[in-house]
């Protein structure tokens, strides 16, 4: 049986020991009468050493090549720093071969390089420690919310409804691969089961249906946008977090917003050192002060009005002019988050026309109640709202945008039979994860992303 390379590592009592271990070939380096093999087994970002006396060794044939698998049994002993670890190699098997042409040589690889080949970039210690921040910052999210009485409940991916009414919707049909289908008409007869159905934008719509019987709810699973656009912070699948909580107002979810995040990151301040020690030397310098930073002091807070005033004041030359009544672009959403209060920022309170027909319409008849979480590097990483209670004003919303009310008769009982004032948010995990390491293509933090030209 092998041990994992990180127990290796950070047991020094094995020292002294014989052990199996296991992992590809990271580098190889030859000497006259010894090999070094650098062996990594994912557990770790840092490798362990097989150290082979040729001369030691009747089998000795060729050192083995970058991307090998090895398995190894050998005497565990301290390398020429504490830090290093060698094995003495008393068998070395060879699991697999790798021929030359594998395109993880030893040299750094560009992000763009790695994207060709997703299947193989999760080799990397970049995707490994990326992919260790998003298993610890998911866990994080379950027992942030587990442990405050939330119940984690899951929400259709296929729908007849579209929450966000941004026609932003992938269509469910029944056509399969190895159907026929001819024409334009065979395939728009392809539906689900006789109903028109799409993919989830969100599961908000749901998340309410559960909330307004149970009081506190989150989902945590995919949604899917039909976003056919090239950004560094879109995805066509992304994975969504959406908490919802009744008998709450706009600043109780807010509440909740700041609470997770920094409850969040702090666990990965604690339980990835490495990881972030990792993308503050490679991806962005100061990082770990920065989360540090943010877990102690209070977000910005802002509303839209006031935010549309200060990009006014701010003199720059955005490529989206800004006046109110527009949406807050990207470049927007980073000059306050960056330049304006250099941390993260809540706005709120946004024109009702930019804004989904189911938020809380403020007494000024012109905002909601609604929130976005805008945090430097990335822009908006939540988007939430204090939910329209009122029937009669959701009904009116509801017309003003042309909706099919028939469609939401369900989401309309809701306020019908013992409405509640409720409200929760969305959180992009993605983006979250971005904010974390600092990785700035949204990319570069799920193993296979979707977005256009990504099926292979
Ligand atoms: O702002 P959005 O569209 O809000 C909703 O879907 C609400 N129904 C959420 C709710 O109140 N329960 O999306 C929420 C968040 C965004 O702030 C963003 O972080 C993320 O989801 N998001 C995406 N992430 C990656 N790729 C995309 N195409 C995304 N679209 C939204
Ligand atoms: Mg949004």
């Amino acid at each position: 049986k092998h041990i994992d390379i990180k127990e290796v590592l950070q047991n020094k009592e094995l020292i002294g020991q014989t052990v199996t271990v296991c992992g590809w070939v990271r580098t190889s380096r030859n000497s006259k009468n010894v090999a070094f093999v650098e062996l990594n087994d994912g557990t770790s970002l840092k490798n362990v050493q097989v150290v082979i006396d040729k001369a030691d060794d009747p089998d000795y044939k060729d050192i083995p090549r970058v991307g090998t698998s090895l398995k190894v049994e050998g005497k565990l002993v301290e390398g020429r720093n504490a830090a290093e670890i060698n094995v003495t190699p008393a068998d070395i098997t060879v699991l697999g071969d790798c021929p030359q042409d594998y395109p993880l040589q030893k040299k750094g690889h560009t992000l763009e390089f790695l994207r060709t080949m997703p299947h193989l970039r999760g080799r990397t210690n970049t995707f490994n420690a990326v992919m260790r921040v998003r298993s610890v910052l998911a866990q994080a999210i379950h027992s942030y919310y587990q442990d405050r009485n939330f119940i984690y409940v899951n929400t259709p991916l296929i729908t007849g409804s579209d929450c966000e009414g941004a026609g932003e919707m992938f269509r469910v049909t029944t056509i399969g691969f190895s159907q026929d289908y001819k024409t334009e008409d065979d395939y728009d007869a392809a539906d689900f089961f006789g109903r028109r159905a799409g993919l989830s934008v969100s599961g908000q719509l749901e998340g309410e249906m559960a909330a307004t019987a149970m009081g506190k709810i989150y989902t945590f699973g995919p949604s899917f946008r039909a976003e056919n656009s090239n950004t560094p912070k879109h995805l066509a699948e992304f994975w969504h977090v959406e908490p919802e909580i009744a008998f709450a107002e706009l600043d109780d979810v807010i509440e909740v917003a700041e609470d997770m995040v920094k409850h969040v990151i702090g666990t990965v301040l604690e339980k990835c050192p490495d990881e972030i020690a990792f993308f503050d030397a490679h991806f962005e310098k100061g990082l770990k002060a920065r989360l540090e930073e943010l877990i102690s002091h209070e977000f910005g807070r802002v509303t839209y009005t006031e935010a549309i005033e200060l990009l006014k004041k701010s003199g720059e030359n955005f490529v989206y002019p800004v006046e109110w009544g527009c949406d807050l672009q990207t470049e927007h959403e980073r000059y306050l988050s960056e330049k304006v209060f250099g941390k993260a920022v809540f706005v709120t309170d946004y024109p009702k026309e930019i804004k989904s027909f189911y938020m809380k319409q403020n007494p000024d008849g012109k905002t909601v109640a609604a929130v976005d979480l805008l945090v430097p590097g990335v822009g908006e990483i939540i988007g939430g709202s204090e939910r329209e209670a009122d029937y009669d004003k959701l009904i009116a919303a509801m017309k003003e945008r042309n909706m099919n009310l028939d469609l939401y008769s369900d989401y309309l009982d809701l306020r019908k039979y013992g409405t509640v004032p409720h409200g929760g948010f969305g959180l992009g995990f993605e983006r979250l994860i971005m904010y974390t390491t600092g990785v700035q293509n949204i990319r570069d933090v799920i193993m296979f992303p979707r977005t256009v030209g990504s099926i292979r």
